[in-house]
């Protein structure tokens, strides 16, 4: 094979990896809908006919039309579509009623909003290791992180992956736990049965950032089959109003999170793409691991065994440097970017290594400084070992993913010259 890229030598990504978002004419139809219809934002239809079972569905929100469209496709009673997934983690927090000296049991491997949601309602997040095959939260040591403050346990569904979740929902009801799951990466993600991330705890947030597999550019959604958690979230998104009350009556400490027109608008035609999307991934995705098995140095995570539906948000992928004549995961990565396969190193910091812990740590009960020793399998995951790659890659041909193949054999073949 040809010199490495990094070295001076030929991509072996010859032409452009698949792009993300996608869109066409439904997208395009759906937002100048909304655009020429001037009616943009959820109130525009007047408050009467929101929530009421009007029969012209053409004249109610998108927004609503989308909250029920997004639960009937997870197979939840109710949704409430925010701003952002951040949003979302907030309402949820409040909506349990989270205050100062609570304890919510949460992973670090995750992105911050998990853990500033805790913060930013009053309580403390206490983290737990993650399993070093799937990186997902450790059902087996949440039991011995459990206190007398304890609230709640916030489960990621990381990368896409379902985590353990029913062990999680069963420690929960035994030490009466509320358990909210971040399933901000997991969109139409399900186990056999037909149960969907999301839909296993008191509620389950997920995202609609630009990287998400379900996108609007920014945007958020809790699912909930509790009719009391919806009511309440939904008065929570909405400045803390209620259905019967004033428009300038305010009955909780909420935000304004409602998402706008446009924004329900595209998710409704773009939810419509899901499932081809998701099971495209999945078959190219279970290709990429076929291939990658006959190399050894770089393991899929271990993916949840009941898992029917997944999303691949991000095929993620652990870096074993024995195998690359000590090469470093960072070298690594370095190298195939230089031939073209956009992958990365994932998060710069654990949740409780990030610089605002300086401001947090001086000050709190809970002794975040010795969290990396609790967490070796999270740090590892971090610091040396996970590499990822971006759901777009694997939505093209499978010849995109005969091609990122190659550029890892080119890599593996000359990592020496990288020493
Ligand atoms: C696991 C996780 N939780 C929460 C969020 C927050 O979502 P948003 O960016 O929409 O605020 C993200 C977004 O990347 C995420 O990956």
């Amino acid at each position: 094979m040809s010199r490495l890229a990094l070295l001076g030598g030929p991509k072996a990504v010859r032409r452009p990896l698949p792009k993300w978002p996608v869109w066409d004419e439904d997208d395009k139809a759906a937002l100048l809908g909304v655009l020429e219809g001037g009616k943009w934002w959820m109130y525009a239809y007047g408050e009467a006919e929101l929530g009421s079972d009007s029969a012209a569905r053409a004249e109610r929100s998108q927004v609503e039309q989308f909250e029920e469209e997004f639960a009937a496709f997870h197979r939840v009673k109710r949704a409430i579509a925010v701003t952002s997934g951040s949003m979302a983690l907030e309402i949820c927090m409040r909506a349990i009623d989270l205050g100062p000296g609570d304890e919510v049991i949460t992973t670090p491997y995750t992105f911050f909003a998990t853990s500033s949601c805790i913060f930013n309602a009053g309580a403390l997040p206490v983290y737990v290791d993650v399993d070093p095959k799937s990186y997902n939260l450790d059902a087996t040591k949440i039991e011995e992180a459990i206190t007398g403050r304890t609230k709640a346990i916030l489960p990621v569904h990381f990368s896409g992956e379902l985590c353990d979740i029913e062990a999680i929902t069963d420690i929960a009801s035994r030490h009466d736990l509320k358990v909210i799951e971040d399933a901000a990466q997991s969109h139409g993600v399900c186990l056999e049965g037909d149960r969907y991330a999301g839909s296993f705890g008191e509620a389950g947030i997920f995202s609609f950032q630009a990287s998400k597999c379900l996108t609007c550019g920014e945007g958020g959604l809790i699912l909930t089959n509790s009719d009391e958690f919806a009511e309440r979230a939904w008065s929570l998104r909405h400045c803390g109003r209620t259905r019967d009350g004033l428009w300038y009556e305010h009955h909780r400490l909420g935000w304004n999170g409602r998402m706008t027109e446009f924004c329900g608008a595209l998710l409704r035609t773009q939810l419509r793409k899901l499932p081809e999307q998701n099971a495209r991934r999945m078959a190219n995705v279970k290709y990429f691991c076929e291939r990658l098995a006959e190399m050894d140095g770089l393991l899929p995570i271990e993916l949840h065994p009941r898992g029917v539906r997944r999303s691949h948000y991000l095929v993620m992928l652990r870096y074993q440097p024995e195998a690359w004549g000590g090469l470093s995961r960072d070298r690594f990565v370095e190298a195939l970017n230089a031939e073209g396969v956009p992958a990365s190193a994932g998060y710069s910091f654990l949740n409780f290594e990030n610089p605002v812990f300086r401001t947090i740590a001086p000050n709190s009960p809970i002794d975040y400084g010795a969290c990396a020793e609790r967490c070796p399998n999270a740090v590892r995951a971090c610091r040396r070992e996970a590499v990822w790659l971006v759901h777009q890659l694997f939505l093209g041909e499978r010849s995109d993913v005969d091609m990122i193949l190659d550029a890892i054999a080119k890599v593996k073949e000359h990592c020496r010259e990288l020493l």
